[in-house]
């Protein structure tokens, strides 16, 4: 063995698949649409399970997962989400209701956990050191000691041309940071309950206070959207969809 070779890094390789049917693919996003009116078939366990599961696989902020997804289905509980949902059909009619929370406060236990449950035998030392630096991004600490000493940090450090990433400066930046990362989790769920042949409504008509109140979320836990699950009634798309001309949207700089 050369001294080459003994200095090598073993890499990992994951190879992209590249049988992936793209008409298909391209079947599932353009045929989701929120539908306002749901039929009474239920969503069967197992295939609910699987759309939560690759909700969860959706790309998010320093695998800190920052996220709840509560599945309501006591009837009790499911009243009151329907009205805090300001009774709208697409709540009322819907055969699974899902509260998607965007959280802060387990930040400390999520990195913990990226270094305990790293998927090599040891987490690598870049790797632990990361995990260990990476909730001071986002935290912001008593009355926002933390954040108001990374706004003064920070704006030094930009003077003297250093760049820095996405950090949280107040709570309001660290509830877009744990938002920004559900709402990714939300459209793969959506998207999975279509391939799987149910439809969704995402739902930000909601009473925020209620719905708290009904899960018993702490002021670090936020309400993102509420989805409606279900299989699609024969009326249940009002109208067909449209958006406006990409120009406006896309731009090539
Ligand atoms: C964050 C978010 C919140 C929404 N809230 C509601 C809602 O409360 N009620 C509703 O009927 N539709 C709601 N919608 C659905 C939008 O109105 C819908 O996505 C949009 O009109 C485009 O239609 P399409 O989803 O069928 O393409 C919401 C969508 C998103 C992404």
């Amino acid at each position: 063995m050369t001294s080459q070779n003994k200095t090598e890094k073993k890499r990992y390789f994951e190879p992209a698949p590249q049988d992936i049917d793209v008409e298909n693919f391209r079947k599932v996003i353009e045929s989701r649409r929120s539908v306002r009116k749901f039929s009474t078939k239920p969503i069967p366990n197992d295939v609910l399970d699987a759309c939560l599961d690759l909700a969860l696989l959706a790309p998010n902020s320093s695998n800190l997962q920052p996220w709840s997804f509560y599945v309501v289905q006591s009837p009790a509980k499911k009243k009151q989400l329907v009205k805090a949902c300001l009774n709208q059909l697409a709540a009322k009619t819907a055969q699974e209701l899902i509260v998607c929370v965007a959280r802060t406060d387990r930040l400390d236990e999520m990195a913990k956990m990226n270094i305990s449950e790293f998927p090599f035998p040891e987490a690598p030392a870049a790797v632990q050191k990361y995990y260990r630096i990476i909730p001071y991004n986002y935290k912001t600490g008593y009355f926002n000691s933390l954040g108001n000493f990374k706004k003064v940090a920070f704006k030094l450090a930009r003077s003297l041309d250093k760049q820095l990433p996405v950090t949280a400066f107040n709570p309001a930046d660290a509830k877009l940071w744990a938002t920004k990362t559900t709402a990714l989790a939300c459209e793969n769920l959506v998207l999975a309950l279509r391939a799987y042949g149910f439809d969704s409504c995402m739902m930000e008509g909601f009473d925020e206070p209620l719905v708290r109140k009904i899960l018993n979320l702490n002021d670090q836990q936020y309400p993102v959207m509420v989805i409606g699950a279900g299989e699609r009634a024969e009326d249940g798309v009002f109208f067909p969809q449209y958006r406006f001309d990409r120009e406006l949207f896309i731009q090539k700089v």
